[in-house]
Parts: structure tokens; sequence; C-alpha cells
């Protein structure tokens, strides 16, 4: 109590302040009269002396200056990193208020869809370790290359050294990749690596910088034997397709007992428990007698393949080229299993052409899947099941299936972004 913190830059205006909640990215709230103060790193019943930092359309943020008082649920964080490094932002909560608050997440969304606020659903959580796909920031200063995850509201890096949420087979690749970039990086540069855990090994997608001379070749190279990669690449910006500099082993993945080879740095769920829970539940959501299901939003098969394999005949439609080839290249193979590329924002499939299915899956990026939703709200599709990781654009996309006619029958949410602001979710809606 009373501890104090060094006086921050800022010179907002000082302030007591009582949290009541915790908002939707993980900050407690306190409402004032002059309206809602988000501030970091507090739970319910905090009392705390904050300086205010600027109006922001939603409310201001606030900046913790002394505890006044410490609330309940507070938990202790798993991290030596956490309260800077931007990557998580509820380690401080106690775990059955954590559960609770990744739960009313999802309940929430499910009420502002308008399916009433009784659902309380079950979140199915996955262990720390687990998450097997992460995407790191990476710069060189003064010879000296800083590997990590950016701070909280800032471009500032943090310097990793360890993480309890990451797969601990990615956490290892940080001092491969400080060591061998100096060699990559001009001084003042940055890149960013996506690192997945695949079957054979790790993928390391190096996006930057945008030029590489032989040197730099010659280090990536070394930087893949020496961290057993099992391949690596490098684009020299996110819209350039990848170039392979290392192919050491064949790498994959199984999805219904299929074995697929993901593109460099392409989608996977985050982790494979969290994967397990979102196919159980989408799987749980369409138990009718199988027949033709329509995969939207399909990446490299994680839903289609298990379907495919209960008996479905499934049709795929993504929109990312390199993702659906590596589905189509095994569609021979799979009975009933046929891929389309297309861009769904902008060509949703349409109610006339909906109407052969008897299910329709979809699982779109955070963005949601406006356009998708309003034509299934107008098709005949008995069963949707929608996976989302953005409760917020799902309740809008969730409360255009209800204005169609659709009940929901079921709903999960599964915490697979561990002690971070995010929850995904599963929701089963029927028609009639
Ligand atoms: C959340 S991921 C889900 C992928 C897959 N269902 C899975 O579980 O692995 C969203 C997918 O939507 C694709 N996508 C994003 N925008 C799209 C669009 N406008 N049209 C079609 N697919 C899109 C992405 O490439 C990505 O594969």
């Amino acid at each position: 109590m009373g501890r104090r913190r060094p006086p921050s830059r800022d010179t907002g205006p000082e302030i007591a302040l009582t949290i009541g909640a915790i908002g939707a990215r993980g900050d407690g709230i306190a409402d004032t009269a002059d309206g809602r103060v988000f501030v970091p790193l507090t739970v319910p019943g905090d009392r705390v002396r904050a300086r205010l930092g600027p109006p922001t359309g939603e409310g201001r943020r606030g900046e913790v200056l002394e505890w006044l008082e410490r609330g309940g649920g507070r938990g202790e964080p798993a991290c030596r990193h956490f309260g800077r490094c931007g990557g998580c932002a509820l380690q401080h909560v106690a775990a059955t208020d954590y559960l609770a608050w990744k739960r009313e997440q999802v309940s929430g969304a499910l009420a502002r869809a308008g399916f009433g606020r009784d659902w309380s659903p079950e979140v199915k959580t996955t262990p720390p370790g687990g998450r097997r796909r992460a995407s790191f920031n990476i710069i060189r200063r003064g010879g000296v290359v800083l590997a990590g995850f950016s701070e909280r509201l800032s471009h500032r890096l943090v310097d990793v050294l360890d993480c309890p949420v990451l797969a601990p087979e990615l956490v290892a690749l940080l001092p491969a990749l400080r060591r061998h970039l100096a060699a990559v990086l001009p001084d003042g540069g940055s890149a960013e690596a996506v690192v997945t855990r695949l079957e054979g090994g790790v993928d390391l997608l190096l996006i930057g910088p945008p030029r590489l001379d032989l040197p730099a070749r010659l280090a990536l190279a070394d930087l893949a034997g020496a961290a057993d990669l099992g391949r690596l690449s490098w684009q020299p910006d996110a819209r350039t397709p990848p170039e392979p500099v290392a192919a050491r082993r064949p790498l994959g993945i199984r999805f219904g007992g299929v074995a697929v080879a993901p593109p460099p740095g392409g989608f996977l769920q985050a982790s494979a428990e969290g994967e397990a829970a979102l196919v159980g539940a989408v799987l749980g959501g369409l138990r009718v007698a199988p027949g033709a299901v329509a995969d939207l939003f399909a990446g490299c098969g994680t839903f289609s393949l298990p379907l495919a394999q209960t008996g479905w005949r499934v049709h795929a439609v993504e929109g990312n080229g390199p993702a659906l080839a590596a589905l189509a290249r095994v569609a021979p193979g799979v009975p009933g299993l046929s891929t389309e590329l297309r861009d769904l924002a902008r060509q949703p499939l349409e109610t006339s052409e909906l109407a052969r299915f008897s299910a329709v899956v979809l699982d779109p990026p955070r963005a949601g899947a406006v356009a998708q939703a309003a034509a299934l709200a107008s098709s005949s599709v008995p069963l949707v099941v929608m996976v989302s990781c953005n409760p917020a654009t799902f309740a809008r996309d969730a409360r255009l299936l209800a204005g169609g006619g659709y009940r929901l029958e079921a709903a999960l949410a599964v915490d697979q972004f561990l002690w971070s602001g995010h929850v995904e979710l599963v929701a089963a809606f029927r028609r009639g």
C-alpha cells in the first residue's frame, strides 16, 4: 500500500480512481463523472492515484502513480516481462476471475448479438507453453540485436528472455536470432520472424529486411543450421511472396489424419490444444447425418479435413492462395473434398450458391465476415457454425444470423491466447 512509482514525464491531471471492472482489452475500468478511464494492470476493487492521458474516443488512459488500496482477485504474474511486454494483459488477475473474464467476453458478445444474457459458455483452457506459433519483432540498434515483442502501447521492443506462453522450442530460437541477424539487419533495421512449430521442426519466415546480400544469405543459412530449423524463408515485405533460404526437412501438420504441408508462415490455430477444442466444437455443432458442408475461410484445412473424415462432402473456400494450394494438394486423396480460391469479403457465397449445403462452417479473420453473414441470413442453410477470434465482429455478424432466423444452439469459449485480452469462440446456430 502507498508504494509510489517514479513520477511520469507526462503531465496530465492526477486523480484518485476506483476500478469497477476489467474492459475488453484487459485494462481496469474506472467510471468517472468525466467518462471512462482505462488503467492497465489493475483489478476490480483497486483504488489508485493515476495520471490521466489525453481523451480518446473511448475514454482516457490512466497510469498508476500510487496504489491506495488493493482489490481482491489479484494473481501472481507468471512472467518476468509482464507489465512491460505487450503480449499479455491479464497475468495479474487471479485464475478464477481470469476465466470468468474470458467467459464474460463471449457471453457479452452473445448477448450483443441478440441471444439473451443467459449464455454462460464453458471455457476450454490451454496450457502454458502450448503456443506453437508466434511473431517476433527484431531490431538492430548500434550493433545490438533485440528480439521479442512490442511493449504495451509502444513500438519499443521487449528483448524477451523467456515466455511462459510459447512452446519452449520457439523461445529457444531467440538467442540464435539475436546472434545471426546481426549480420543480416543493417543498423537501425528491423524485421519480423514468424515462427511455427510443425511436425518435422520449426518453420521460420523472416519478413524484412528489404534486401539480402550474399553475406546476409549465408548468415541466414547459418541460422537455419544453428537453430536446427526445418525451413527458413525470407520475404522483403508482406506483399512479396516468400523465397526459400533453407529447406532442411519436410514440414507438415496432420488434420483429421491427413498430412498437409502449410506454406511458409501460413496460418494455423495458435495451439494444438486450442485446435482440438475448436475442431471438437465444430464437429459437435454439426451432429446430424453428414451431407454437403461449406468450410469458409478454410485456411489449409483445420476443419475441412476432420469434417471430410467424418463423412461430410466438404467445399473449402479460402482467399489465401498458398494456404488453399496446401489443402488442394491433398484433396485428390480425400473423398468429397473440393477447394475454391475466393475473396469472401468481396465475393461471399450468395444465397443461391448456399442452397446446396446442409451446413456452413465459417472462421473469418479478426475483421469478421459481415458480407458472408448477410448472405447466410437470407439463405436456407439449416446449420451454421461460426468460429471467431474477435467477440466484437462476431457479435455484429451473429446479429445478422439472428435477424435471419437462426437460433443459437451451443457456444464454447476457447482460451488459446493465454493471458492476453483475446478469446476464441465457437457458436452453433440452427435455422427455425
Ligand atoms: C482465422 S483464419 C482460419 C483458417 C482456418 N479455418 C483454420 O482454422 O486454420 C482465417 C482465414 O481466412 C482467410 N481470409 C482472410 N480474409 C479472407 C477473405 N477476404 N476471403 C477469404 N479468405 C480470407 C485467411 O487467409 C485465413 O486462412
